[in-house]
């Protein structure tokens, strides 16, 4: 009989058939507050009028760009995507058996959920968290996942996890593992990539860590991979002019500007500018500013670590049972340690 208050049990669905395959689970999405348009043309605005101009990384990963930075993970040159399959292909087993328990399993910058669907196999975790920016990402993403692996449950993220990473409570809270691939930890400055780490901690009592780390190399090894012959990272650099010129309304012309890729040494980190090729004015929305020939916007650090460093400040963040795995030539790390 039913009445109003009727509500479906919530245990023991109905036995499922042999010849009924069980339908995927829906995923389920959350997100969080978006940067609202007038603050990113705040944010752009400013960095564009300091002595030294600047535009942050993020703006590289519009459509274009996305596409671009895909592109140049199948480039000669550049090996950290390369060298990081390696490591997982041949150590996924010790890595996670290193892990621990790991229940909930959250992915920071996600994506297409690529690089975690492999760890997926051999962690077998009850919830799989995939984080990025917007949640409108992870969608056809997810969908995949959830065809694929019925098991986990699924709760996609939308929100800024450099700005807050708090998570909200359907996440499992005992044996969360955070997976950070792909060494973007080393778009931060050491200062802010110790307190992430900091943060992940403290969102993982008892849980556990996988972060890949790009490791100090010759510069005849790293410039080549962030300035590659057929100037797929110059597209990749010189787009973020585009996407700045759309949210702006600006009139950057891009063929004006020079992708520059250098080592700086002293600081351990590859940084990417755009140089003007010659005097060039720029107007937008709300501001303008004249660049001198050779005056350059900086764009990206990418910081390059030894593995020593990185321990220590994984050891600084409170982390313990530190480990980390290379590929053969050394030019990338895995780090696993429990929170
Ligand atoms: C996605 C941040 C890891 O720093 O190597 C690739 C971005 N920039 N080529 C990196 C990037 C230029 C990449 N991360």
């Amino acid at each position: 009989m039913r009445s109003s208050s009727y509500s479906p049990p919530l245990a023991d669905p109905p036995p499922s058939s042999p010849h009924i395959p069980a339908l995927p689970q829906r995923p389920r999405f959350h997100q969080r507050h978006i940067e609202g348009a007038d603050t990113v043309r705040k944010e752009l605005s400013e960095g564009l009028v300091k002595p030294q101009a600047e535009i942050s990384p993020k703006f590289l990963y519009d459509e274009l760009g996305s596409s671009l930075f895909t592109a140049i993970t199948l480039l000669d040159e550049y090996y950290p995507t390369r060298c990081e399959n390696q490591i997982f292909s041949r150590y996924a087993g010790e890595i996670v058996g290193h892990a621990g328990r790991v229940r909930a399993l959250i992915d920071l910058g996600a994506g297409d959920c690529a690089k975690a669907e492999r760890l997926l196999e051999h962690l077998k975790p009850a919830q799989y968290v995939p984080v990025d920016i917007s949640a409108d990402y992870l969608k056809a993403a997810v969908r995949r996942i959830a065809g694929r692996y019925p098991d986990p449950d699924l709760v996609a993220l939308g929100m800024d996890f450099f700005h807050d990473l708090s998570l909200p409570d359907e996440v499992l809270p005992e044996g969360r593992a955070f997976f950070y691939p792909g060494s973007s930890i080393g778009n931060l400055p050491p200062e802010q990539a110790a307190e992430l780490l900091a943060n992940m901690r403290r969102q993982a009592p008892g849980g556990a860590i996988i972060v890949g780390v790009d490791l100090v190399k010759p510069r005849e090894i790293l410039e080549p991979a962030y300035d590659d012959a057929i100037g797929v990272t110059a597209a990749f650099n010189l787009n973020l002019l585009r996407h700045v010129n759309r949210i702006l309304n600006a009139d950057f012309d891009p063929a004006q500007w020079q992708h520059v890729a250098c080592f700086n040494e002293a600081r351990s980190r590859m940084e990417m500018h755009l140089r003007a090729r010659k005097t060039a004015v720029v107007r937008w929305d709300g501001g303008e500013r004249r660049f001198e020939e050779g005056e350059a916007i900086h764009t990206e650090d990418s910081y390059k670590y030894r593995p020593q460093t990185f321990k220590t400040m994984l050891a600084r963040a409170g982390f313990g049972q530190i480990r980390y795995w290379t590929d053969e030539r050394e030019w990338f790390a895995v780090f696993c340690a429990r929170a």
